[in-house]
């Protein structure tokens, strides 16, 4: 064996024992009951009597800013706050510069991501101008797809509808999850637009730009067309809980749809505003308190499957802008998740169990990553958080690892902390220090990931088949029919 935990409590969406952790290499190779492997021989055993062994969190939505703005955050600053927040796995979004929208991009990316520390997957764009690269990036390694439904950082313009369609009938082929910033682009324009010639130009004004409406729609509109097509999708940054109603419904429909919120629409609303002014400012907005509670009730009830970050760092200069149209939306995330989801753990919210649902398993399961991570089991990837539930710090920029580390939630005193954070066996974290070296040890999941195409739905409709002469008579009649 290469390493023993001994002395934990391990702690799986289902349950809780007492046991001891022996790894071998990248994955789990023993788990039993304590002191039953003393008589192993191992490299290493560390104590971890008093911790509670996790599932490292997976963090469906980062940004690492790489390549394009790497003065806002890099692979190596993004991955290392991800290790101190015990998160053994980020998904990254394509907004960088230039996007991840072909292969080229891909492989650019792939590069950059040299540098991890913590296991990866790869976002590819799907836009209006490059539908026919979606399948070559799927082929080339992309992990899911992520289509921007409204503008945000980066400006990427939305795809149209059509464009949509046709982005999902590729994408349910391919099997790969399509991840929705849904939020509708034509509406938020129109009235920006109008709230800007009037001079309005607040912190709660960006929310008079995009009031849930645009959620709403995007979120229907969205799940209509992954259930024509058979797509998989997921609804990213829940932020209202008005969306939450098409989200349920599409579920009870059968459509194959997911959705995660984030830390600021649970713990902030409109109430925060005239404290943090811009910084507070991200797509989609913090709205309501009855948005948060909506979204808490959704998350404990399985309408909304995981938490994720939206890691989104910027500079001090870039936030703090006094029109509120020029503040640049969003701020890090990916080591503030966990203490803070911890600290409601503590406080008696949810259990620790669901906190491991909702921050590993299921977010493992929904884009093809169980069952080597997502729980600590035999077999399964050493990808552990070691928490210390009664742990009390307090949220500083200056202690964060990002490169951009302005954050509305400055001075807010968490409870529980992961003390090391293990990716495949290996520390990464270790006594709430980085282990220095660890630069390029994460991967990309690639060779874990199984995601098998869905049932096909509609598929005689599709672009594809009508153009490549394959549809059947309802879609494209045929000349003899005619006659
Ligand atoms: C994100 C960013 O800065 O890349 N910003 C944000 O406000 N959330 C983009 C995004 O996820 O919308
Ligand atoms: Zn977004």
């Amino acid at each position: 064996m290469d390493l023993i935990l001994k002395g934990g409590w391990i702690v799986n969406e289902n349950g809780r024992e007492r046991a001891d952790i022996a790894i071998a290499g990248e994955t789990v190779a023993a788990i039993a009951a304590p002191g039953a492997l003393d008589d192993l021989s191992a490299a290493e055993t560390v104590d971890v009597t008093g911790l509670h062994l996790v599932p490292g969190a997976i963090d469906m939505h980062v940004h690492f800013r790489e390549p394009g703005y790497t003065h806002k955050e890099d692979w190596e600053t993004g991955t290392r706050a991800a290790a101190m927040g015990g998160v053994t796995t980020v998904f990254e979004m394509p907004n960088t510069h230039p996007p991840t929208r072909s292969v080229k991009e891909l492989r650019q990316k792939q590069d950059c991501a040299k540098k991890a520390c913590v296991d990866f997957g790869i976002y590819g764009l799907m836009a209006e101008d490059n539908v026919d690269e979606l399948e070559a990036l799927a082929a080339a390694g992309a992990n899911a797809f992520k289509c921007f439904m409204g503008n945000t950082f980066g400006n990427l313009p939305s795809p149209s509808t059509g464009a949509m369609l046709e982005g999902f009938e590729i994408a349910a082929k391919t099997g790969l999850r399509v991840s929705l910033h849904a939020e509708t682009a034509s509406i938020m324009a129109w009235r920006q637009a109008k709230l800007e010639a009037a001079g309005l130009d607040e912190p709660l004004h960006h929310i008079a730009a995009r009031p849930e409406i645009v959620a709403i729609e995007a979120v229907a509109r969205a799940a209509a067309l992954a259930e024509w097509t058979g797509a998989r999708i997921h609804v990213l940054h829940i932020s209202s809980a008005g969306e939450l109603r098409p989200l349920a419904e599409a579920k009870a429909r059968g459509v194959d749809v997911t959705g995660e919120t984030c830390p600021c629409y649970l713990f902030l609303s409109t109430e925060d505003y005239p404290r943090l002014g811009s910084v507070i400012r991200v797509n989609p907005p913090v709205r309501e308190p009855k948005d948060a509670a909506g979204i808490w009730d959704a998350l404990m009830s399985g309408v909304v499957d995981m938490i994720a970050t939206d890691h989104a760092p910027h500079t001090p200069e870039e936030k703090r802008n006094p029109r509120i149209w020029d503040a640049d939306c969003g701020f890090p995330g990916v080591e503030t998740q966990m203490p803070l989801m911890l600290t409601e753990v503590a406080a008696g919210r949810m259990t620790l169990e669901h906190y491991v649902k909702i921050s590993s398993a299921n977010p493992a399961r929904a884009f093809g990553m169980w069952p080597m991570k997502g729980r600590i089991a035999v077999g399964a990837h050493a990808d552990i958080a070691c928490l210390d539930l009664a742990r009390r710090e307090v949220i500083a920029a200056e202690r964060l690892h990002s490169r951009g580390k302005i954050t509305p939630f400055e001075g807010r005193e968490t409870v529980g902390a992961p003390i090391h954070t293990l990716v495949r066996g290996a520390f990464v974290q270790r006594d709430r220090k980085m282990v220095e070296g660890m630069a390029g040890h994460g991967r990309q999941v690639t060779d874990i990931q199984r995601m098998p195409a869905p049932a096909p739905r509609n598929e005689d409709q599709s672009l594809a088949a009508i153009l490549s002469g394959a549809a059947g008579t309802a879609a494209a009649p045929k000349a003899e029919d005619a006659a």
